[in-house]
């Protein structure tokens, strides 16, 4: 379907309604590489020594309960349509005990035209984890540094997430390719900010380098948003194509970034070993999103170290495709795959889950 674009097309709510257009209507996959989850296999554990209707999936989020590990990533907000999905997602999460990110509150920044879009959130998911969202480059302008307060407290937000996003401001059309400073800006909030900071990437990955490099500024959450999902970069040569700004020659970047699996293992040996962890405090929270797509995968997740799954294209497509209940059975249905594989692999709770064995192919 070809997707239309507002008057303004530079302007940030036309960008943030062309990315919820596109992600829905256009085929916007990776094409030449997966995530990775079809080749790890989950080992069979054929005396469980458990109950299947005692199997607890609950976990904590920086102190606050999830019904499951689980979080609708990072998506919207910031245009008038936005509200609708933000209060859809919110119900949701609110049922099924499960985390929420908003997308974007660099509009919020800008002006206050859009704010209840954002609102919405945490007015439908009063009890629930919400972390708002602000990307690398603002980050490194120390201006919108000191504005951080009123995009958290506009959601009564439990944690500020930062995406880094370099390969999608590289290919989208006016995108800000300004990263310097970027790191010193994240440690500056990591050192201000009362609540916890979540650094992402947007399904290009991260490296166990740079995952170092936000763990010495004391990060405390790393999604690792990997490759084999949703591309960014394939989202943004769709929108410079619609907006006549062709920029074919860059096309091979459609498949670049670094496959979650291999972000899960790269990054998994950086937490401490549960011998060395006191009362269950972990050094950093790993989060796993890029690609998955149902509790098969994230009971994977957990087995390859990720402490909390995510993800989002899937979760938009479901709601404006089926609807709000098309969205409850989705959400309902991973959780049973997930209950299967912790019964399958004996696991009565998510912490056995993750140190459940498995074979890679
Ligand atoms: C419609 C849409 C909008 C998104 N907007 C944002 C955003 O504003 N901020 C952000 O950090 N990530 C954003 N993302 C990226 C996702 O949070 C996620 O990292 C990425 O899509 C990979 O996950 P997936 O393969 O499950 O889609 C967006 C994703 C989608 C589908």
């Amino acid at each position: 379907m070809d997707t239309q674009h507002a008057s303004a097309p530079l302007s940030t709510p036309s960008r943030k309604r062309d990315h919820v257009e596109l992600c829905v209507h256009d085929d916007v996959q990776f094409t030449t590489k997966t995530a990775g989850f079809e080749r790890v296999e989950l080992l069979h554990n054929a005396l469980p020594e458990l109950d299947y209707n005692d199997i607890d999936t609950t976990t904590l989020l920086f102190g606050k309960p999830l019904a499951m590990p689980l979080m609708i990533s990072s998506m919207t907000g910031g245009y008038a349509e936005a509200e609708s999905i933000n209060r859809s997602l919110a119900i949701a999460c609110a049922e099924y005990g499960i985390a929420l990110g908003v997308g974007s509150q660099r509009q919020a920044l800008e002006d206050s035209t859009h704010h209840a879009s954002f609102r919405v959130a945490r007015e439908y998911h009063p009890h629930g984890f919400i972390t708002a969202n602000i990307g690398a480059p603002e980050i490194a302008q120390r201006s919108a540094r000191e504005s951080l307060h009123r995009i958290i407290d506009l959601i009564e937000a439990d944690a500020l997430t930062i995406h880094l996003n370099p390969l999608q401001e590289l290919l989208q059309v006016g995108g800000n390719t300004s990263f310097s400073g970027v790191l010193t800006g994240i440690e500056e909030c990591v050192q201000y900010l009362q609540i916890p900071i979540i650094v992402k990437e947007v399904g290009a990955g991260i490296s166990r380098t740079v995952a170092e490099k936000l763990l010495d500024i004391g990060v405390q959450a790393i999604d690792v948003a990997g490759a084999g999902g949703t591309s960014w970069a394939g989202v943004e040569l769709r929108r410079s194509a619609m907006l006549h700004e062709e920029k074919a020659h860059l096309h091979a970047l459609w498949n670049w970034g670094i496959p979650t699996i291999e972000c899960l293992q790269a990054l998994a040996p950086l937490k401490p070993s549960p011998l060395d962890d006191d009362e269950g405090n972990m050094r950093f929270t790993l989060i796993a999103s890029g690609g998955i797509t149902s509790g098969f995968d994230m009971a994977k997740s957990l087995a390859l170290g990720a402490d909390l799954t995510a993800s989002a294209r899937p979760f938009m497509k479901q709601l404006v495709d089926h609807g709000q209940d098309g969205l409850h059975t989705m959400l309902r249905q991973w959780r049973e795959q997930l209950t299967a594989c912790m019964f399958l692999t004996g696991s009565g709770n998510i912490s056995t889950m993750q140190n459940v064995s498995y074979i890679l192919h």
